[in-house]
């Protein structure tokens, strides 16, 4: 890889701002950290396995576990009558039973626990458990859920200005329907949880999970009592890239349920296919739409159906179709628009969040529809995509410009034509297209393809109450910190970051600062760590914490020295007034012996947004992150097979808290849109059975599938509007500049085609789409 060396650490520099390993790496590396089935278990620990569904649909008429009461290490079995609080989940919808009831509605949903001395006894016994259970119809498609009219919530509406109208006076037109397929989040630590009494009906949990507070709720709402009687605690997950937002908590809630009826701690481990089988994924996505658009390629009006395939319970859906719509203009102004989003039920897994939350499968379309678009008018991609961008363009005839989205928010920090432009000169774009032609006319069978997409994405969770953060700061009498907050670690870097900023506060190096587990007994309430607000919204809360600490060490040190608060300077380990400079040991011994406070928590809300969400108007959004990918790939004609050869990216992050960490979430982040977008396909057969439930059969991308020329680079300027430390989010944004990698695939199969007709290329772009799409 060629990616752009990120700054060396200095020795005594500000800590954030510079390139820092991760808190574990070493740790991680070393096989010395802990994740949840690596805590010690405590004596009298027995282990859970599911009872799955082994029908999409039907009538759970009983359950008969004796078989699996007979075998040995089998302790107990659990199911809906054994819960004791509410026998439904207290997801936000209501509409998911912790343990299936009366009804089964997918194969794979469970039906309740088997309990054993080990976890292979659990699991082998749980298959000998027969659910009698009667058929009844299914709806496994999103098609026959629109014709069934089988929705988890209902549909949403969203239009500016009158799209039919402007259709009908649009110079051309293009009519056209696509399907994207969803994703396993094939996050290396397979969901778990492990859950321990205490004393007087008190719970601990340990859940490797993005949301504890959440889980915190769950649990004690299944098992009937307070929330201060459980406290959940997560050191970090083994990735979980959206799919412990929610789906965790059924796991920490199975398992205390379990372990309440047996009366020891219980840990549930679910094996990787088991995994595959209950949660749920990306949502895949289906779309009709009429464009139209002029001979310059502007788009001028644009229909748009979109149906998510929901799975069977709501989950996240209706932010997840939200959030969709939001992102189905990308970078683009849409004049006159109609967009209707169909949240479709149906008998699959729950269909839950995964980066990107629906940006992905909205972003999507609209660059699929400017690829059509350039080839229709036989212009290319890029200038047709230019000619969209927003911008200041006045609108003729009105008062307004072309720079506000279809619900109404002013795209106020918009640097995408200055970046598009950088990258287009930095990946040399023009000559490479036509080196392209010129190698393709060469080259019977391997065709090559290039394209340049956009990235613009909105930054806060678009429920908006999710926008806000606590955190504690802890000075140590030696002048050591730990720093306490809301967020989770999963692998991106938050912890560190939130570190690095703490560090700076406090004006003393990386090195005194440990972030510590998170803690429902610590910071209450905690949003899920998502939306990539992590470190806005948790880095903010630890700044002030620490800078309510610093503000008190300041009071004392003016007291000490006669001068005024603002005089003081916290630098380098040391602290400076006019008239001498101490460590910041000394400082803080010092003032622990004269009893001052020297811990501090902080609070943090994201200002400005607002929306409202009958309408979906308004400003949902802080800022938007903007990225853009050159992305190079060749095909074979005779068996579809791809490779992607090149791919340059320019992405903002702002002032960068930690070039290292950014560069890895932008690398990371593409070759898992890449997966999505080529390899990854998701096969339910026609009785609602994944048959793609284990890395023999659902291929993610491996080390040898990443590009041999693989370039990021940073664009230079801060965050325009007031974030901790001018930074932008990083951790969803670059899933969507993979897209180019979907566009160049459908550039390489015009150009092979080379008779000027659409392409019409199914996501995954597996070798049998890509034939399809050649062949067509
Ligand atoms: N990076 C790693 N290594 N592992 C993960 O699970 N999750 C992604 C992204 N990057 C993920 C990751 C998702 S879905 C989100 S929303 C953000 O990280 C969450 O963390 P942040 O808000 O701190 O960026
Ligand atoms: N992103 C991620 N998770 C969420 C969001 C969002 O916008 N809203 C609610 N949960
Ligand atoms: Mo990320 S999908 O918001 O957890």
């Amino acid at each position: 890889m060629t990616s752009n060396p990120p700054k060396i650490a200095v020795q005594h520099g500000p800590a954030a701002g510079v390139t820092r390993p991760h808190e574990s790496a070493q740790a991680q590396v070393a096989g010395a950290v802990s994740y949840i089935d690596d805590i010690p278990e405590v004596r009298g620990t027995l282990h859970a396995a599911p009872i799955l569904s082994p029908i999409a649909h039907g009538k759970l008429r009983g359950v008969d576990a004796s078989a699996a009461l007979a075998m040995p290490g089998v302790v107990d079995v659990v199911l809906s009558k054994d819960i004791p609080g509410d026998p439904m989940l207290a997801a936000f919808a209501g509409d998911e039973p912790v343990f299936a009831i009366d009804t089964v509605q997918h194969i794979g949903q469970v039906i309740g626990l088997v309990v054993a001395r080990s976890a292979m006894q659990a699991r082998r016994a749980a298959r000998k458990v027969k659910a009698d259970i009667e058929a009844l119809p299914a709806i496994l498609t999103v098609q026959q859920a629109l014709q069934a009219q089988s929705f988890v919530l209902p549909p949403v509406h969203v239009r500016r200005g009158d799209a039919a109208a402007a259709l009908k006076t649009a110079k051309h037109t293009l009519s056209g329907t696509l399907e994207v397929g969803g994703q396993e989040h094939f996050y290396l630590e397979g969901q778990i949880a492990y859950v321990l009494p205490q004393e007087q009906n008190q719970w601990v949990v340990y859940s490797s999970t993005q949301h504890p507070g959440e889980v915190q709720h769950w649990v004690s709402h299944a098992l009937g009592l307070d929330n201060n009687a459980v406290r959940v605690e997560c050191r970090r997950m083994g990735g979980g890239f959206g799919g412990k937002e929610t789906q965790a908590g059924h796991l920490a809630v199975w398992a205390a349920v379990a372990a309440r009826k047996v009366g020891h701690a219980v840990k549930l481990r679910l094996d990787r296919d088991d995994d595959f089988m209950v949660t749920g994924k990306r949502h895949p996505f289906a779309y009709e739409y009429t464009v139209g658009f002029d001979d310059t390629g502007r788009l001028t009006a644009l229909q748009l159906m979109m149906a998510a395939n929901c799975g069977f319970s709501a989950d996240l859906s209706g932010p997840v179709a939200d959030r969709a719509i939001f992102h189905s203009d990308n970078a683009y102004y849409l004049q006159d628009v109609d967009i209707t989003s169909y949240r479709c039920k149906t008998n699959i897994q729950s269909h839950t969040a995964f980066r990107g939350f629906g940006g992905p499968q909205g972003v999507i379309l609209i660059e699929s529809v400017m690829g059509d678009i350039a080839r229709h008018l036989k212009m290319d991609p890029l200038d047709v995509r230019l000619r969209n961008l927003y911008s200041d363009e006045p609108i003729p005839g009105t008062d307004q410009k072309r720079d506000t989205t279809h619900y109404q928010m002013k795209v106020e920090d918009n640097i995408l034509v200055p970046l598009l432009s950088k990258l287009e000169q930095s990946s040399h774009y023009r000559q490479r297209a036509a080196a392209i032609a010129a190698w393709n006319a060469t080259s019977p069978v391997l065709k090559r393809g290039i394209a340049i997409t956009p990235v613009k994405f909105g930054i806060s969770f678009t429920a908006t109450l999710f926008n806000q953060a606590g955190a504690l700061v802890h000075v140590y009498t030696d002048g050591s910190v730990q720093v306490n907050h809301g967020g989770t670690e999963m692998g991106q870097g938050l912890h560190t970051k939130v570190a690095q900023i703490v560090a700076d506060e406090l004006g003393i190096p990386f090195a005194r600062v440990l972030a510590t587990a998170s803690d429902t007994s610590k910071v209450p309430n905690a949003s899920a760590t998502a939306a990539s607000a992590g470190t806005d919204l948790n880095g903010r809360a630890a700044q002030f914490a620490a800078r309510h600490v610093r503000d008190n060490l300041a009071a004392f040190v003016c007291g000490l020295d006669g001068c005024g608060a603002g005089a003081i300077r916290f630098h380098d380990g040391q602290v400076s007034s006019p008239k001498t400079t101490r460590t910041f040991e000394e400082v803080v011994g010092m003032a622990y012996a004269n009893r001052i406070q020297l811990w501090s928590d902080g609070f943090y809300r994201t200002p400005k947004i607002h929306y409202d969400k009958t309408t979906l108007t308004g400003r949902p959004f802080y800022y938007f992150a903007y990225g853009a990918a050159c992305t190079e790939v060749a095909i074979d004609t005779l068996t579809g097979e791809s490779r992607v050869l090149a791919v340059d990216i320019l992405h903002d992050v702002g002032h960068s808290i930690n070039p290292g960490i950014d560069i890895g979430q932008i690398e990371g982040g593409f070759v898992q849109g890449m997966g999505w977008l080529t390899t990854e396909q998701l096969v339910w057969n026609d009785k609602g059975y994944l048959a793609t439930h284990a890395p023999s059969t659902y291929k993610i991308p491996t080390a040898g599938d990443v590009p041999a020329h693989f370039k990021v680079d940073l664009w230079p300027e801060a965050n325009r509007e007031d974030n901790v430390f001018g930074s932008k989010a990083v951790g969803e944004p670059p899933f969507m500049l993979a897209i180019s990698v979907y566009e160049a695939l459908k550039d390489a199969v015009a150009r092979a085609r080379a008779d000027g007709s659409l392409v019409r290329l199914t996501a995954p772009a597996t070798a049998e789409h890509v034939l399809q799409a050649l062949n067509a």
